[in-house]
């Protein structure tokens, strides 16, 4: 029997990049498991994500990384005796990510979420990548007041968002070039310390002076947009000019700018927005100085800020079922020919 949409189990899976992932969440917010096999080394070599080596490995991997989450769920029935077909799993849907993404990779997560719905009877949820990351801090703050200002920075997107409620975003501002999570990247790769940048960044500047290097802030005191492009060739004639600067000195005065201008930029929105909490969400929501820098501003505002843990920021599947749960249950099931869209928007009310 189908339960009732606000006790559903829904089974998430999510392959848009780099991260062969499935989870399954039960009502609304109790992750009952999340799995995430990440293909960093394999992309590692080539200072990163090789479209074509991703789709593969997805393919490779997203069986076993879907019997993994469902055994650790215990949704699992016991097996049926000599029958030889795969024992139908306590579900209420399949969610997977539609994109946007890499169309290589997408395919592979909705083409198995696709089968696997039509298999065991269940109806088939298409998530947003970015709507899902927005849900990945509800999932452990379940009262939150509205709106939230919610600051996106992944590997591919940047973009202020304020939040009027599951399902309505409005877009405060974006990058008008690199993304933030691609910025770090680009620099960790110019200085040698590997993929992906961002965690490396973060370490390294452990050990540096944030002011060694005043690091150009674009856009700081003007609108709501970002601009990230022009960050890294100010480090690269920054470090041409002086060789013997270290990695440590370089990263912290990096990290530094790019924190600076991501906290004005949450706060600025905030306030236009009335904001009455502050959000963090993607993989550069990992990066521990933005999470202190943004629980600082949100103090100093007087809201609550609301730090999805770190394991929740980057990729996993755990958000893209509970945004397919909140789907399912408001906008309902997903037809069984929607395609995986690349590029995909963050659909937003006017
Ligand atoms: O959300 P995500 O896992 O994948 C995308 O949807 O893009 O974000 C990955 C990005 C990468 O650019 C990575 O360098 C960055 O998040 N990142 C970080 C940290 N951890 C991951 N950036 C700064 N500090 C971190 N600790
Ligand atoms: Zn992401």
């Amino acid at each position: 029997m189908t339960a009732s949409p606000s006790t559903a189990t829904v089974l998430g899976i999510e392959t848009s990049c780099d991260e062969t992932a499935a989870a399954v969440v039960s009502e609304r917010t109790r992750i009952r498991s999340s799995v995430v096999s990440s293909q960093v080394d394999l992309h590692a070599t080539y200072g990163g994500v090789v479209p074509e080596l991703a789709g593969r490995a997805h393919l490779e991997l997203l069986t076993s990384v879907v019997a993994d989450a469902l055994q650790r769920a215990g949704v699992l029935p016991a097996p049926a005796d000599g029958a030889g077909r795969a024992p139908r799993p306590s579900l209420d849907a399949v969610a997977a990510t539609i994109g946007p993404g890499l169309m290589g990779s997408l395919l592979v997560g909705v083409s198995e979420a696709k089968a696997m719905a039509l298999a065991w009877d269940l109806p088939f949820v298409g998530v947003n990548h970015l709507e899902g990351h927005l849900f990945a801090a509800l999932l452990e703050n379940e009262a939150v007041e509205w709106p939230l200002t919610v600051l996106l920075v992944s590997g591919g997107h940047t973009m202020l968002v304020s939040m009027e409620g599951p399902g309505r975003y409005r877009q405060l501002g974006a990058t008008l070039d690199d993304a933030a999570g691609e910025a770090f990247d680009k620099v960790a790769r110019f200085l040698g310390l590997g993929y992906p940048g961002g965690p490396l960044i973060e370490r390294a500047a452990e050990a540096g002076d944030p002011e060694a290097f005043v690091f150009p802030r674009a856009l700081l005191d003007d609108g709501l947009d970002f601009s990230f492009s022009g960050l890294k060739t100010a480090v690269v004639r920054a470090v041409r000019k002086r060789p013997e600067a270290s990695d440590a000195d370089v990263a912290a005065s990096f990290q530094a700018a790019v924190v600076e201008v991501l906290v004005a930029k949450t706060v600025r929105g905030a306030l236009a927005a009335g904001a009455k909490g502050l959000c963090l969400a993607g993989g550069v929501a990992a990066n521990g100085p933005l999470r202190a820098a943004l629980t600082g501003a949100a103090q100093e505002l007087g809201i609550p800020a609301y730090l999805p843990s770190r394991a929740m920021c980057t990729d996993n599947a755990a958000m893209i079922a509970a945004a397919g749960w909140w789907q399912l249950e408001h906008v309902g099931p997903s037809p069984l020919d929607t395609a995986a869209d690349p590029a995909l928007r963050l659909p937003v009310v006017a």
